[in-house]
């Protein structure tokens, strides 16, 4: 039996010390590939306005746009810490003119609706504290047939794959971080109850090795 979803945090990643341990775990993930740049390629955001929720210190977007030359990308991000260093990383990527960090809440987002022809995000979903409302307002923000893909971990993977993942991570500091962000992700069965409660009505949810990934359009 899956154990009981337990929050981690609704005010995303705002100390310091957690932001600068988190940019080494992401810096590690960015070196190893294992970013989701596909998913969201495959899912069809490669150009346009693209919006990123959650960028963190930015990797997983600025990989992305680095395969997406006719795009943009505008970031929304809570934590002032995490915007200070994805502006960093994105002029060492060489990509600040082509990308917007902006501080403000998913769950209440600072554009327009049909802003935007895709929405992206990696491993944000599962500390957003309303996420009924952060659909409902991705569907608000994207432009007609704009495209959203978002992955996140899942709470229902296998206790091995878990602990197997749980001593590869790097650096160690991070790994209470990793349980503690696990235990707050959501599974395959509740993410599918939750989008039907939701606005958006053409999407998909897949199972992943270690994560899931809900991709989809506004119709
Ligand atoms: C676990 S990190 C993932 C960062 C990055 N996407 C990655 O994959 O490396 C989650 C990020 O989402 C941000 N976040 C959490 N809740 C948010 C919200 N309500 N609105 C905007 N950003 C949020 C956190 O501050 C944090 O930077």
């Amino acid at each position: 039996m899956v154990r009981k979803r337990i929050i981690e945090t609704n005010e995303g990643i705002q100390n310091e010390v957690t932001v600068d341990i988190f940019n080494q775990f992401a810096k590690t993930m960015r070196d190893k590939g294992w970013n989701n740049v596909d998913s969201f390629l495959k899912a069809g955001i490669t150009k346009g306005n693209v919006l990123e929720i959650g960028p963190g210190p930015g990797y997983v977007g600025l990989e992305w746009l680095k395969e997406s030359e006719n795009a943009k990308l505008t970031g929304l991000e809570i934590s002032e810490n995490m915007i200070k260093i994805a502006n960093q990383n994105a002029k060492e990527y060489g990509l600040q003119s082509k990308v917007d960090y902006v501080q403000g809440n998913c769950l209440q987002m600072p554009f327009d609706e049909n802003s935007f022809d895709g929405v992206l995000s990696n491993g944000s979903l599962h500390e957003w504290e309303d996420p009924l409302k952060v659909f409902n307002e991705i569907n608000r923000v994207l432009k007609p047939n704009g495209i959203f893909c978002i992955t996140d971990m899942r709470r229902d993977v296998s206790g091995i794959l878990k602990w197997m993942i749980y001593f590869s991570t790097k650096p160690k500091k991070i790994r209470p971080g990793f349980l503690s962000s696990l235990n707050a992700s959501y599974t395959i069965e509740e993410l599918r109850e939750l989008l039907k409660q939701s606005r958006v009505n053409e999407y998909m949810v897949h199972k992943e090795f270690f994560g899931l990934r809900v991709s989809g359009k506004k119709s």
